[in-house]
């Protein structure tokens, strides 16, 4: 368990199954994810079913609890993927799925703690990710825990009914501020 002060990281569950296809098929939720068709219960399960299956050197996927009042909430998930262990880097996902918690701060916490994790736990030297230009809520909150753009990709993903430009973000461990 990843403990911060109001997000905690824990291992995803088999359990969790229901929770991920509702937030996974709320078009709010995945405005800027890589998805566009609906999601099964089924196909979610085996995703899931895959990832435990992984061991966790190749990636590693959490779910985001937030403490309210004096208990935990499950509103999300995040992880690192395409662990690559001679070049010490990873790629960084997050999505919280339970909308009214958006804003409040609970991103760039879990986002901090995975930081933490992958840096001081995995001893990764690099951690990258990819965002849609305009997913600004975002970008805002990568930036606030010390990503940088590193590149933008013209028009690579086709989402929304267009073409769009992505954005390249890193943090390398030298630059990382600590959680
Ligand atoms: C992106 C996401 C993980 C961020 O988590 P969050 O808890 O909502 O974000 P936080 O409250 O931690 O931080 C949001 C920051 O964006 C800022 N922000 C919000 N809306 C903004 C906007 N329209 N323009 C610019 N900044 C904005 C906030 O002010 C805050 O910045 P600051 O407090 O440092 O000033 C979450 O909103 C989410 O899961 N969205 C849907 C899925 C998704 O887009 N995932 C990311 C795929 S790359």
């Amino acid at each position: 368990m990843l403990v911060g002060n109001k997000v905690r990281l824990r291992a995803l569950e088999k359990e969790d199954v229901n929770n991920c296809v509702r937030w996974l098929n709320d078009p709010e939720v995945i405005k800027f994810l890589y998805m566009n068709s609906p999601l099964s219960r089924a196909a979610e399960e085996k995703w899931i079913e895959n990832q435990l299956a992984l061991p966790p050197s190749n990636g590693q996927v959490f779910a985001i609890e937030a403490l309210v009042s004096d208990h935990w909430v499950y509103i999300g998930n995040t992880g690192l993927d395409k662990i690559e262990p001679v070049n010490a880097q990873s790629e960084f996902g997050i999505f919280i799925g339970e909308k009214t918690y958006w804003n409040m701060g609970y991103g760039k916490e879990a986002t901090l703690l995975l930081l933490r994790h992958g840096f001081e736990d995995l001893n990764l030297n690099r951690i990258y990710l990819y965002v849609f230009e305009d997913n600004l809520r975002a970008i805002a909150a990568y930036k606030a825990v010390g990503f940088v753009q590193e590149g933008l990709l013209r028009k690579a993903v086709y989402k929304n009914g267009r073409f769009n430009n992505m954005l390249l973000m890193s943090i390398l461990h030298s630059e990382w501020k600590g959680y």
